[in-house]
């Protein structure tokens, strides 16, 4: 990677700074509360006293790390301007994220995000989240960090499994809007490979691209009101997959890839998707290796999935595409989103 660089981002009242670093960021000395999970914690050690460790994954997302992280706080004396790092994957950032807003009203936040999948998402954009009640992501706040560090080698230890979930939203950032970085896609997944041989230099490229989508959309509409629900493309599906798996047989890219592709079905199918399109992002998701078919789950499993999503939005609302650039977000036939979850399924 040559020069670090920044980018600052007004989202609603908070200003956030994204700073892609050659070195590992040195997190300022006290007041400070480090949060990481038992992976983060072995590969990048800090003092016992500054830090907590939360559970590895879904596990750790819950009230009993905000407790923890909270008690810890308070327990160092940490005041209302003091600052809480988390270091870590999606999991860590935004449990991290919601403890600070909560902790006196409102600490300060810096996230070191080292997957893939929390550098060009969850790290970004202010959503902060815990699962409740069997319900994924059902309490939580909006609060922007004001650091995120980027420090790509951190990638080197990430299993390639993960690399893949995090490049589905890479696949989604380019589809949105950004023609160069769906060729650039293309040229990575034409040479094959694994992903752990891409280098430093390429993943900084994709993740600064995803995060400017990104920022396009969050700094317009933190709050989701509509705009910023465009960042949901092929979620409605991937979510009722990962929810009708308990989170447990696909990590979260693979289900949003596999709502990629249903998304795309459901837009063929109805005329409004162009067909050249619609058969690139479906060649582009293949050479990735992401599946078009699962198995092991049953279509009324995956719509009672998406009602339960449909209590917690309102309305059941899908995101097709005309084309690169160009999403509608819509709602759909019944017995069409029947259809297409079918087609998605192994025989
Ligand atoms: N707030 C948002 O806007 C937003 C957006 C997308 C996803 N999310 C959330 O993010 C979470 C998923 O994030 P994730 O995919 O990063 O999962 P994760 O945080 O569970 O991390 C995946 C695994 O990788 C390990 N890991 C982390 N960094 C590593 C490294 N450098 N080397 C080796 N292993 C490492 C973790 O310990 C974990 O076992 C979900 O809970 C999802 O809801 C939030």
């Amino acid at each position: 990677m040559k020069d670090s660089s920044t980018f600052e981002f007004s989202i609603g009242a908070f200003r956030t700074t994204v700073t892609f670093s050659e070195d590992f960021p040195s997190i300022p000395d006290d007041p400070v509360l480090v949060v990481q999970d038992e992976h983060t914690a072995v590969l990048f050690p800090y003092p016992e006293t500054q830090r907590v460790i939360i559970p590895s994954g879904e596990e750790g997302k819950n009230w009993h790390s905000i407790e923890k992280i909270l008690g810890r706080a308070l327990a160092r004396g940490l005041e209302r301007r003091s600052l809480f790092v988390g270091i870590g994957g999606g999991v860590v950032c935004d449990v991290t994220a919601f403890a600070a807003s909560l902790y006196m009203r409102g600490a300060r936040l810096h996230l070191v995000p080292t997957t893939l999948l929390a550098m060009v998402d969850a790290s970004f954009g202010g959503k902060t989240a815990i699962n409740f009640q069997g319900w994924k992501n059902m309490v939580g706040t909006f609060y922007p960090a004001e650091q995120i560090w980027i420090h790509p080698k951190v990638l080197k230890t990430l299993p390639e499994r993960e690399l893949r979930s995090g490049m589905a939203e890479v696949i989604k950032s380019a589809m949105l809007m950004d023609a160069e970085l769906f060729q650039l896609l293309e040229g990575i997944a034409e040479q094959g490979g694994s992903l752990k041989n891409l280098s430093l230099g390429t993943y900084e490229t994709l993740i600064r691209r995803s995060l400017l989508v990104k920022a396009f959309y969050v700094t317009k509409d933190l709050r989701e009101q509509e705009l910023r629900a465009h960042l949901n493309l092929g979620h409605t599906f991937g979510h009722g997959l990962e929810s009708a798996t308990h989170f447990q047989r696909y990590t979260h890219g693979e289900a949003v890839a596999w709502g990629l592709y249903r998304a795309m079905d459901a837009g063929l199918s109805l005329r409004v998707t162009e067909p050249a399109y619609g058969k690139r992002v479906q060649a582009l998701l293949t050479k990735f290796g992401y599946a078009e078919r699962v198995s092991g789950v049953r279509t009324e499993e995956i719509l009672n999935a998406m009602q339960q999503d449909k209590k917690k939005r309102g309305t059941l609302r899908f995101l097709l595409q005309r084309t690169l650039g160009d999403t509608v977000l819509t709602t759909l036939d019944p017995d069409l989103v029947k259809q297409v979850i079918e087609r998605g399924l192994e025989p």
